[in-house]
């Protein structure tokens, strides 16, 4: 994750390619119930930080570093659509009961969706950043860029060149990565945490 980033446009066209491979990530029935908030004008970014910060008047490292992206990629997922799909003849459940989805698809497929975006930033060479919107910043958002209600941000992704100060530290500076070993149940759990 990146979170400075130069003071330099990135070509439209990689945006594209970073949306055409965002749509071919898997999603339950496929679905697709995705969609994507292209920012990439000065105007635009700027309207994304004035509704999603919770301050705006406060500047702090991470923001300000946040700040200097020239493009914002906002993927939203939409329940409804999977809702629609699974109420279909070939899977059939028409009470769109949502208790029967183990885990909400519409958010995970969405997130595939996201990651397929920051894979292609890398492919680039470019610099990319997930990060959530607040929930009481919501409606601002949704207020700020005409959101449909059926739709629901899952974050947000900064794009831009990579500068050598990548900007606020992360997490993953402050905590090691855990491993293979610790996270790799190999044939069952095997007593361990
Ligand atoms: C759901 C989610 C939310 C995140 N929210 C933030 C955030 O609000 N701010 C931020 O700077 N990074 C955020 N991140 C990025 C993580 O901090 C980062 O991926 C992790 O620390 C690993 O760092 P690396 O990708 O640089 O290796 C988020 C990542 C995910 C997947």
């Amino acid at each position: 994750m990146v979170r400075r980033y130069a003071d330099r446009a990135v070509d439209p066209a990689v945006v594209d390619r970073m949306l055409e491979h965002a749509i071919r990530a898997p999603s339950a029935g496929f679905s697709q119930g995705w969609a994507f908030l292209r920012l990439d004008t000065a105007d635009d970014v700027a309207r994304f930080w004035r509704a999603t910060s919770p301050d705006p008047g406060s500047g702090n490292a991470w923001l300000d570093g946040m700040r200097t992206a020239p493009v914002v990629i906002v993927p939203l997922s939409n329940r409804g659509a999977y809702l629609d799909r699974y109420a279909e003849p070939d899977k059939g459940w028409t009470d769109r009961d949502e208790a029967r989805w183990p885990v909400p698809y519409w958010h995970i497929d969405t997130g595939m969706a996201a990651l397929l975006i920051l894979q292609t930033a890398v492919d680039e060479g470019l610099g990319a950043c997930f990060f959530g919107i607040p929930p009481d910043r919501m409606d601002a958002f949704r207020d700020a860029f005409e959101v449909p209600a059926a739709y629901t941000p899952i974050g947000a992704v900064t794009v831009g060149h990579r500068v050598s100060d990548t900007g606020a530290a992360g997490s993953a500076a402050r905590r090691p990565r855990r491993g293979v070993d610790e996270v790799v149940h190999h044939g069952r759990w095997g007593g361990q945490d």
